[in-house]
């Protein structure tokens, strides 16, 4: 058996994408919508007919988080809430769904008026009690995010897992598949937006689903609904994708070192009342997340400043290089004041949620420092 390669080797190979046709050692972009049928009407390509179905380039941007994800099939889709919502489409109507609350306020959003119209049983559940109830009430699925957007708790993939008798959907975006490969811990599907780390780059918008189960029917349901309801992503997107997954494991390397500092640094400041981060040994579920993430515990951070909304509001408009943009994962900080964005949810009006870029950790601490002073 040949040693399976790691990760920075499989991403900066592009899990071995050329251009056989002119010798290239990048892929070449092709943006044909159909293909060719010879003279006898068979196919040039057998594997290309029409770009909805499928195309090189998406199938090279999945050929590496497949193998990044330690996965057996995986399915790209234009967008987070698409990959998403082909999951929650390929259940029955009157099915149950159990559903992490305090999550993407984007997901639950959905959910809940997906859900209602499929008549669908919703039961959302916090962080801490989705062990309990997944013993205790039967679930077609059980969505779970982990570290959360954007409280950052950790779930412990494996004990729900084995809780549950019901498909279990990860949504590991703010993870990566470099933290955590959530189909080793048990996930029978994991998802993530893969316009965040995943790409890197603030500039597509895609999502991704991967299995280690393709032969499931909940698997084939996902994969027939893509191909016929055409949540396809653009050639010019995968192939954007692929270039960037080159760096992936470099830049969340470098991010989780960056959240981290920052996260110790603010923490310990006179103008900070918390600051939450699954590196941090007094944040809930930094147990779970020592267990369950390698290598880091990703760019995502949240901190409560002292003081009420304005304050939050005035610290954000007095920092420079955090640019004020919703987001995270890419390569350039971002900072965002959730309530501003959902303020019926319980959010602190205080919190200012964080995403730690490429950046020299200096330049990021000392421009907190001055926004902060
Ligand atoms: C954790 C999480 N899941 C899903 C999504 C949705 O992804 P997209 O914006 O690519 O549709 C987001 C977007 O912010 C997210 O943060």
């Amino acid at each position: 058996m040949k040693k399976p390669l790691h990760p920075a080797t499989i991403a900066a190979h592009a899990a071995g994408a050329l251009d056989p046709q002119s010798g290239g050692v990048v892929p070449a972009l092709q943006p044909s919508t159909t293909f060719l049928r010879d003279e006898n009407y068979a196919l040039v390509r057998p594997d290309n007919i029409y770009s909805r179905d499928n195309s090189d380039n998406m199938r090279q941007a999945e050929a590496v988080i497949r193998a990044l994800e330690n996965a057996q099939d995986t399915l790209l889709f234009p967008s987070g809430m698409a990959a998403i919502a082909a999951v929650f489409r390929a259940l029955p109507n009157r099915a149950t769904a159990i559903v992490q609350s305090g999550i993407y306020w984007g997901t639950t959003a959905w959910v809940r008026e997906f859900c209602a119209r499929r008549e669908i049983t919703l039961i959302e559940v916090p962080a801490a009690d989705l062990v309990m109830t997944c013993q205790t009430r039967p679930a077609d699925l059980v969505l779970i995010e982990t570290p959360s957007n954007p409280w950052l708790l950790t779930v412990d993939i494996a004990a729900v897992k084995a809780a549950t008798q019901g498909v279990l959907l990860v949504d590991g975006t703010a993870a990566t598949p470099i933290l955590t490969r959530a189909l080793d811990h048990g996930a029978d599907i994991v998802m993530h937006s893969a316009t965040k780390g995943i790409n890197g780059h603030s500039d597509v918008l895609a999502g991704v689903l991967s299995t280690a189960a393709p032969d499931a029917g909940v698997w084939q349901a996902i994969k027939a609904d893509r191909k016929m309801a055409g949540a396809i992503l653009g050639p010019f997107e995968a192939w954007l994708l692929t270039r960037a997954m080159r760096t992936l494991p470099l830049r969340v390397e470098r991010m989780s070192q960056n959240a981290l500092a920052l996260a110790q640094h603010l923490m310990a400041h006179d103008a900070v009342a918390d600051a939450f981060y699954p590196g941090l040994p007094h944040h809930q579920g930094h147990d779970i997340a020592l267990r369950q993430m390698q290598g880091g515990f990703g760019s995502l951070l949240s901190v409560l400043v002292k003081g009420g909304r304005d304050d939050a509001l005035r610290v954000t408009g007095k920092l420079a290089l955090f640019l004020r943009a919703t987001s995270l994962g890419g390569v350039e900080s971002l900072v965002e004041h959730r309530y501003t964005i959902e303020p019926h949810t319980g959010i602190p009006e205080n919190l200012i949620r964080v995403s730690a870029g490429i950046e020299h950790i200096d330049d990021l601490i000392a421009d907190w420092d001055q926004a902060l002073a």
